[in-house]
């Protein structure tokens, strides 16, 4: 008897790290014979791999379980997933919440998700949240571009910054070796990827977990180390890497990067506050005065270079002077692009325990001032390229002009001009830039 093939469906929130996991979760199911369903709504399995850094976050994904809650109920064979951070959190109770789940699984358990499925189908209601080692996966992720990829090399973090959740759903840090990470940029290759983003919450510490790794502090492999070792994988063009730290954040890598021709001159290093009182509060373990130093090194080595952060405003007991100098700080420093976020109290954080709380009018004014001031700086920062000749690496279509490609720019700036995306889809070509928008480019073929 041949079977009609089952479709899944998955809705992805929050970071790179989610789009990694969701993209293998697809592969799981791919493998296991479902076929991709676009609209949720003919899908036999819909899955939600949720984000919970900040409260709007992990609402959105309530509304969306409540609709398909209520069509399981009418269709019993329905299976509903929940992954990811949110799943991580609230764990069994969830299923009080909505009894309608089938699983819920935090990521530690993304390559798991075909034995999880597996309980499902015998009946079972599944919840697997317990912190586990993730072990390599030989699953073929699903991804969405064929031109650009996400490889993770270290999962988790160690680090207690006092306003967030990650470290208490992705776990602790648990570094990929540099041989299966090695392997996969390979493979990758092979298949035709031409980028490859290198992913971890604090990618600095890549390493320090890896057996011959010391403990005075001084680890005999890192992430610089890593770097030097993936470079030479023929094929691929370019990398990227994302997220830094600034307290670990070394000259060696800046070397290294300058060095490297396949590493793009792009650096994503969240500051979080321009106030050093605040950053002692959040726990950061860095002054302003040290991340200033790490972005001057950056362009005494590389004078284009593309910097890119995330900030924080209205974190407890911020005073409108300390949010000034966070101001100043992005003044002075001109990002090409800044994620920006009002605070947010997180369960299970310290942080959301104390008193010093601000109202949500200074949070959403501070919010609305300084994303004015992110907008202003980036136009700046675009307009330095106008005129001037970019390499772009064509990903897709320019969805809303089917006559333009899209790619992105050494620093990250997307980019748009005329081409047939048949030619050229997969090259870096060289894009004079003709009109600057905050945040993309357009340009003509050269
Ligand atoms: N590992 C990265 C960031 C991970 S979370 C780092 O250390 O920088 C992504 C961003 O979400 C953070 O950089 C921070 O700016 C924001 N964020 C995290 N927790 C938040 C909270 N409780 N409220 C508001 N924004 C938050
Ligand atoms: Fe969260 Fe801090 Fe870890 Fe980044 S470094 S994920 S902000 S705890
Ligand atoms: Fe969100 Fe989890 Fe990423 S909380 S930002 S999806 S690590």
């Amino acid at each position: 008897m041949t079977q009609t093939p089952r479709h899944y469906h998955i809705t992805t929130f929050g970071c790179q790290m989610n789009k990694a996991d969701s993209e293998q979760m697809a592969g799981i199911l791919e493998k296991m014979g479902f076929q991709w369903s676009d609209d949720p709504n003919q899908a036999d399995l819909i899955l939600y791999n949720t984000c919970t850094i900040r409260d709007n976050a992990e609402q959105k994904v309530y509304s969306y379980l409540g609709l398909q809650a209520r069509r399981k109920q009418e269709n019993p064979n329905l299976t509903l997933i929940l992954s990811g951070c949110v799943a991580q959190q609230e764990g069994e109770k969830l299923l009080q919440r909505i009894p309608e789940l089938d699983l819920v699984m935090g990521p530690q358990h993304t390559n798991r998700l075909e034995n999880l499925l597996e309980d499902v189908f015998n009946g079972n209601q599944v919840v697997a949240t317990e912190s586990r080692h993730i072990t390599e996966n030989i699953t073929q992720p699903r991804r969405e571009s064929t031109v650009t990829a996400w490889v993770n090399v270290i999962y988790g973090c160690n680090e207690r910054c006092t306003y967030c959740v990650v470290p208490n759903v992705r776990g602790v840090e648990q570094s990929r070796t540099p041989v299966s990470i090695k392997k996969e940029v390979a493979d990758l290759a092979t298949q035709g990827y031409k980028e490859i983003t290198l992913l971890g919450q604090n990618i600095d510490a890549y390493g320090r977990d890896l057996p011959g790794s010391t403990e005075t502090g001084r680890h005999l492999y890192n992430f610089t180390d890593l770097l030097y070792f993936l470079h030479d994988v023929p094929g691929i063009e370019r990398f990227r890497f994302a997220t830094s730290h600034p307290r670990y954040f070394t000259e060696r890598l800046i070397q290294a990067c300058a060095q490297l021709d396949k590493v793009c001159k792009y650096f994503h290093i969240p500051f979080q506050s321009g106030d050093n009182d605040i950053l002692k509060s959040m726990g950061r373990g860095y002054t302003i005065e040290r991340y200033r130093e790490i972005i001057d090194k950056i362009r005494e080595y590389m004078p284009d270079a593309a910097i890119s952060a995330d900030v924080i405003v209205g974190f407890p007991g911020e005073s409108e002077q300390q949010f000034q100098n966070t101001l100043k700080l992005v003044e002075e420093i001109g990002f090409d692009q800044l994620n920006s976020a009002a605070y947010s109290p997180r369960p299970g954080t310290p942080a959301a325990h104390w008193s010093d709380q601000l109202s949500f009018e200074i949070k959403s004014d501070r919010l609305q001032r300084i994303n004015h001031l992110i907008n202003t700086k980036a136009a700046h920062r675009s307009q330095l390229r106008l005129g001037q000749i970019e390499k772009v690496l064509v990903e897709q279509v320019n969805l809303k002009d089917p006559s333009q490609v899209m790619g992105r720019t050494d620093g990250n700036r997307l980019t748009f001009f005329a081409g047939d995306i048949n030619q050229l889809k997969g090259k870096v070509v060289s894009v004079k830039i003709t009109a600057t928008r905050p945040f993309s480019l357009t340009g003509d073929l050269v």
